[in-house]
C-alpha cells in the first residue's frame, strides 16, 4: 500500500476510534463495549488448571476483552500485556483497569502492533480482535502471524477475529469505495495462511460469517460488506 494511503486511512481511523471511545464507556448497555467478546469468554476452561497466566492483547482498546480474563483470574498470577496505536484507548484502559481492580494485572503500550516485539515463548494466550487487519502491511501481517505463532508456550491459545474481503459502496451514489482496511485479504487466502502459520495447532474454533454494516466515513456513509473470520487454535510442541 502507498504511503499517502496509508496515512490517510491511518488518520481516518485514529478519528472513528476516538469518537467509539468518547461515546461509550467500557461496558455501557446498548454499547459495542457492551460486552466481552463471546468467543474469547468460552476459552476462560481451558486456563482453569493454570497456576499462572500471561496473555497479550493486540489492539486492545479500552479493555473489552483483557480486563475480564483479569478480573475471572485474579487468584492466580496473572499478567494481560495490552497494545494499542491509540493513546486515547490506553488512558482508557488504564482508568477501566483501576475501577474495576485490576490496575496491578495490566501493563498498557501505545504502540503500532507491527512494531511490538513478541516475546518467544512468553505467553498462555495472544488474541487480537478486529485489530490485525489494520497492520502497515501484508508482508507485516504474516510476520506477526509468525511471531504469535512462536510467541506461545506450550498449550498457548492464539484467538484471532479478523475481517477479510471487505467491499465499501458509497451509501448514496453506491459508488464502489476502497476499503478502509490495511490488509484486505480475500477470504479464502486468510484462511489458508492461518492454516499454513498454525499448521500442527489444535483448532478449537474457526468460523466464517458474512456480514454487511452502515458506516459512517469522512465522505458520509458507507455501506460495508465483510467476512468475519474467527480462529481460536491451540499449540501442542509435545
Ligand atoms: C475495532 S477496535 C477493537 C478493540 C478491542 N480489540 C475490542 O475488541 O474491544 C480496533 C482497535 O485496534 C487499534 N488499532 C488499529 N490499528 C492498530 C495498529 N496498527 N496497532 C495497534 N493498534 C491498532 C485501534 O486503535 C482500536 O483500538
Amino acid at each position: 500500500m502507498e504511503n499517502m494511503r496509508l496515512l490517510e486511512i491511518r488518520e481516518a481511523e485514529k478519528k472513528s476510534h476516538m469518537e467509539m471511545y468518547s461515546g461509550a464507556e467500557l461496558f455501557e448497555p446498548g454499547s459495542w463495549l457492551q460486552k466481552p467478546v463471546k468467543t474469547v469468554l468460552d476459552l476462560f476452561p481451558l486456563f482453569t488448571e493454570h497456576k499462572e497466566l500471561r496473555v497479550l492483547d493486540l489492539g486492545c482498546g479500552v479493555g473489552r476483552n483483557s480486563i475480564p480474563i483479569a478480573k475471572e483470574f485474579r487468584t492466580i498470577p496473572v499478567t494481560l500485556e495490552c497494545v494499542d496505536i491509540l493513546e486515547l484507548a490506553i488512558d482508557k484502559l488504564y482508568m477501566n483497569a483501576r475501577q474495576h481492580d485490576v490496575e496491578d494485572n495490566i501493563q498498557g503500550t501505545v504502540s503500532a502492533i507491527e512494531d511490538y516485539p513478541i516475546v518467544t515463548d512468553g505467553y498462555d494466550m495472544i488474541m487480537a480482535i478486529s485489530a490485525l487487519e489494520h497492520i502497515d502491511s501484508k508482508e507485516s501481517f504474516e510476520n506477526k502471524l509468525f511471531e504469535i505463532r512462536n510467541g506461545l508456550r506450550n498449550k498457548g491459545v492464539v484467538c484471532l477475529i479478523l475481517n477479510s474481503n471487505v467491499e465499501e459502496y458509497d451509501k448514496e451514489s453506491g459508488e464502489k469505495l476502497s476499503p478502509q482496511f490495511e490488509v484486505n485479504l480475500p477470504t479464502e487466502c486468510l484462511e489458508l495462511l492461518l492454516h499454513k502459520v498454525f499448521a500442527g495447532f489444535e483448532v478449537i474454533k474457526e468460523t466464517t460469517r458474512q456480514q454487511q454494516y452502515d458506516i459512517p466515513r469522512e465522505q458520509g456513509m458507507v455501506s460495508l460488506t465483510t467476512d468475519v473470520v474467527t480462529f481460536v487454535a491451540r499449540k501442542n510442541s509435545e
